[in-house]
């Protein structure tokens, strides 16, 4: 009688020590295969290919500015302010304190899931893009991040006629509809200051060049790149090499944190090696100036080679 409940105890153990096993197994199986079903965007990465994105790419990065996360630690302050040689020294703080009383002062693009499913288009200023016909491709995109003076007018077929975000810095300053965010890109402080008189007083037409002291745009819609961000691009991204990336660069690590799924347009030189815009003969610096276009091509390249980006190069 004895051994029987022995027996039988040791029964119901080992009955139930298989079934929780059971049970974690089926868990972690269901979950796995759940996620699996799961990835609804950007799914063709390989183990080899995570590993190299994730080794630069860094999720908490603060993408834009705001009240809360504008502290600059002492590295990043230097560093930024260097990039243009600012001699004024306009007080940072008390900087960020008056933009943020008039831009929306929140974290923007913190809806990130494996559920979403953000499309976007990158939308460089290159002549490849003539006679592409991507327009259509590119506003099918739910964003569409344009940059610069980059216009749609009269090009349509080519680029679209779509544009959800444009980056600019005051130098580079167009105006832009309703519909469309402005997304300063700040080399000094006094890119602040500029963003801040093109609002109100409109007194600010200097910088190192002639400047629009005034802007049409929404200025609910306003966001403003985070110094820390452009530093985590050149340092994360490009191993530091060149003076600093370029807009086309910094709008494609942006699209990358804000979209599940981005498409590259108008990057590159044309199928002749020429450089210039798709609306002018003017030739960028993308490639050269104080950007090493060497580097950022081949990010680029291996973006697209590890199924992370997909790039139209206008021509092949
Ligand atoms: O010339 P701009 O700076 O306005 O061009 C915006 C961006 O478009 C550049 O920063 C660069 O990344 C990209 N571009 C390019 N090839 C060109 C022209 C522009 O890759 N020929």
């Amino acid at each position: 009688m004895m051994i029987n409940k022995r027996t039988l105890r040791q029964v119901v153990v080992f009955v139930s020590v298989a079934s929780t096993i059971c049970i974690v197994l089926f868990c972690q199986t269901s979950t796995w295969s759940f996620h699996t079903d799961a990835c609804v965007c950007n799914c063709a990465m390989d183990s080899e290919g995570l590993l190299w994105f994730s080794q630069r790419y860094k999720p908490s990065a603060n993408v834009t500015l705001n009240t809360k996360n504008s502290p600059l630690d002492f590295h990043t302050y230097w560093w930024w302010k260097s990039l243009q040689n600012e001699s004024t020294v306009a007080d940072y703080k008390k900087v960020v304190e008056v933009l943020f009383s008039l831009f929306p002062d929140k974290d923007h693009y913190s809806d990130t899931s494996p559920s979403r499913c953000r499309t976007c288009a990158v939308v460089g200023n290159s002549g490849n893009l003539i006679g592409s016909h991507y327009g259509a491709l590119i506003d099918s995109q739910d964003f569409v991040i344009r940059m610069n003076e980059g216009p749609t007018k009269g090009f349509e077929q080519d680029v679209g006629s779509k544009t959800t975000h444009r980056v600019i810095y005051p130098e580079s300053a167009v105006d832009m509809d309703e519909t469309t965010h402005l997304i300063l890109l700040p080399f000094k402080i006094l890119d602040l200051q500029w963003l801040i008189s093109i609002f109100t007083t409109r007194h600010i037409d200097l910088t190192y060049m002639y400047v629009k002291p005034s802007v049409k745009a929404d200025r609910n819609k306003v966001m403003i790149l985070h110094p820390a961000f452009m530093k985590y691009i050149y340092e994360s991204w490009l191993q530091s090499h060149g003076g600093y990336p370029s807009t086309g660069f910094i709008s494609l690590i942006f699209a990358l944190h804000i979209c599940d799924e981005v498409s590259m347009f108008g990057f590159g030189p044309t199928k002749d090696g020429v450089w210039h815009h798709y609306f002018d003969d003017f030739s960028s610096d993308s490639n050269g100036g104080p950007h090493d276009g060497g580097s950022e091509g081949e990010v680029i390249a291996q973006l697209h080679q590890k199924h992370r980006i997909t790039t139209y190069k206008g021509w092949e």
